[in-house]
């Protein structure tokens, strides 16, 4: 482990970042509304304004961070976790220097740690807090006990929702879990495949006022929309970031908004912090699995 700081220093040569990292988590109640393509999108543009931005595929179901920047890993942070690896061997670059740590599907839930393994991505991630400024979680949809892990360890939380009512409703969902189970009061939004700017508008304020009613303490930042495109879905299958591709479309005008209003709205505390992530994780974990279980409720 003593040679892998020198080598991380190398590959993130251009030295320290200035303040604390930012441990931003990606998220949704239902599957297939955008999280990956917006978290790759998102770091590209952070990567694009100067910041050194690392993104952690945690969606150890379907993990395709890699896939749809047509990036080919041979290993994954399972095998930095097996001890078969050295983090920077299994870091990939993507577009504007970007850092992506892979993961791969089926591998070992990260809730679910041995104490061994658990030191291993502590030592891994730690040089880490000191040398980025934005850590990107792309976590896997629902309320797994993968999924709250990171949810909960993180400082911000995006959720991702689009306007299709069950989108919606499991968004709500997943809200509710967290802010009932965990004690979350403060969320972000943001409203993928939007018809209009309207509709966008609208989903985010319904969402707001069920959170509101239901649940009343809870505080839903929301970052903006982004509308249904298909040069997004061209591009995901030609394996290319639509920023890179269509930087003036409006797709990408809008993400840059939504990450414009990502760095005015920042919360300046050390609770997000890298250090402090890697504690919340601990934590996290040696609670144990008393969350396992818990089904969504669909009833407010
Ligand atoms: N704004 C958009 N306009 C049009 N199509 C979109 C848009 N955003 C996402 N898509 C489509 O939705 C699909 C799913 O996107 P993506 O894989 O990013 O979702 P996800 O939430 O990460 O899914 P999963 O829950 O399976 O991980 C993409 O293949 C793409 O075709
Ligand atoms: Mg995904």
């Amino acid at each position: 482990m003593k040679d892998q700081a020198h080598t991380l220093r190398r590959i993130f040569e251009g030295g320290a970042s200035s303040s604390f990292p930012q441990v931003l988590s990606v998220t949704s109640g239902k599957g297939g509304v955008g999280k990956t393509s917006i978290v790759v999108n998102m770091a590209i543009i952070l990567a694009q304004k100067g910041k050194k931005v690392l993104v952690l595929d945690a969606d150890l179901g379907l993990a395709n961070v890699d896939v749809m920047l047509g990036l080919m890993p041979k290993h994954n942070i399972q095998h930095v976790l097996d001890g078969q690896c050295a983090l920077e061997d299994i870091l990939l670059e993507g577009p504007e220097g970007i850092k992506i740590i892979p993961a791969s599907s089926g591998i070992q839930e990260l809730s679910d740690l041995t104490n061994e393994q658990q030191l291993c991505l502590v030592n891994s991630l730690d040089y880490f807090d000191q040398h980025i400024d934005y850590m990107i979680i792309d976590t896997g949809a629902g309320i797994s006990r993968n999924v709250m892990y990171f949810n909960t360890a993180a400082q911000r939380i995006l959720v991702v929702c689009t306007p299709e009512p069950t989108s919606i409703t499991d968004a709500y969902a997943l809200i509710k879990v967290l802010r009932k189970q965990y004690g979350i009061k403060r969320f972000d939004l943001i409203v993928n495949n939007a018809s209009s700017k309207i509709e966008g508008d609208q989903v985010a304020r319904q969402l707001t006022l069920v959170c509101e009613r239901f649940l009343g303490d809870v505080a839903l930042e929301i970052l903006g929309s982004i509308p249904t495109d298909k040069t997004i879905s061209e591009c995901i299958k030609g394996q290319k970031a639509f920023v890179g591709v269509h930087p003036t479309g409006e797709a990408s005008i809008r993400l840059e908004r939504v990450v414009n209003r990502l760095e005015q709205t920042s919360r300046n505390s050390n609770s997000g912090n890298l250090q402090f992530f890697l504690k919340r994780m601990l934590l996290n974990q040696s609670k144990g699995s008393s969350h396992a279980g818990y089904s969504i409720s669909r009833s407010y």
